[in-house]
């Protein structure tokens, strides 16, 4: 049994397509690739990491209140959720550690619609804009914020 500090990754909606979802906007890496990238990183920072994909608002909601008092840090890339669950915001808010937001893209450079996101004021801090090494640079901020 491992006592290292946890790190939760959480993936929205449609992010288990990545590899042949939009790639000129995603990328060819596929979610296993990015998930393989965040342990790399997690397990040089003295981290462990869990991961879970969902396409279904409820059951992040549902893992978020999990990670209470379970884990050190939280990573989240809530895909379109991002824009619009105030569930997941309150989810998140209630949360007693850091929270980092994560994009592939960046949101705020396209459609007016994605320039809102509800998560933004619950995180610590955002990575967006990265593609894939953007799972890299959020565990490395999540250590960061956990080290203090
Ligand atoms: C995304 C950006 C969101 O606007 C979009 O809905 C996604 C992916 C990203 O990683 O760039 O599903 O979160």
């Amino acid at each position: 049994m491992s006592s290292r500090p946890l790190v939760l990754l959480l993936s929205g909606p449609n992010l288990n397509l990545l590899g042949t979802r939009q790639p000129e906007i995603y990328g060819t890496e596929t979610l296993d690739d990015h998930v393989t990238t965040a342990r790399v990183a997690a397990d040089a920072a003295g981290l462990d990491l869990e991961h879970l994909q969902s396409n279904h608002e409820g059951v992040l909601v549902d893992e978020i209140q999990g990670a209470r008092g379970r884990c050190a840090a939280v990573v989240i890339n809530p895909g379109a959720f991002t824009h619009y669950s105030w569930a997941i915001h309150d989810a998140l808010a209630a949360l007693d550690c850091p929270v980092v937001e994560l994009h592939l893209s960046d949101p705020k450079q396209r459609e007016e619609w994605r320039h809102l996101s509800v998560v933004e004021p619950v995180a610590a801090a955002t990575v967006a804009g990265l593609g894939g090494d953007g799972y890299r640079v959020a565990v490395e901020t999540a250590a960061g914020l956990i080290a203090g």
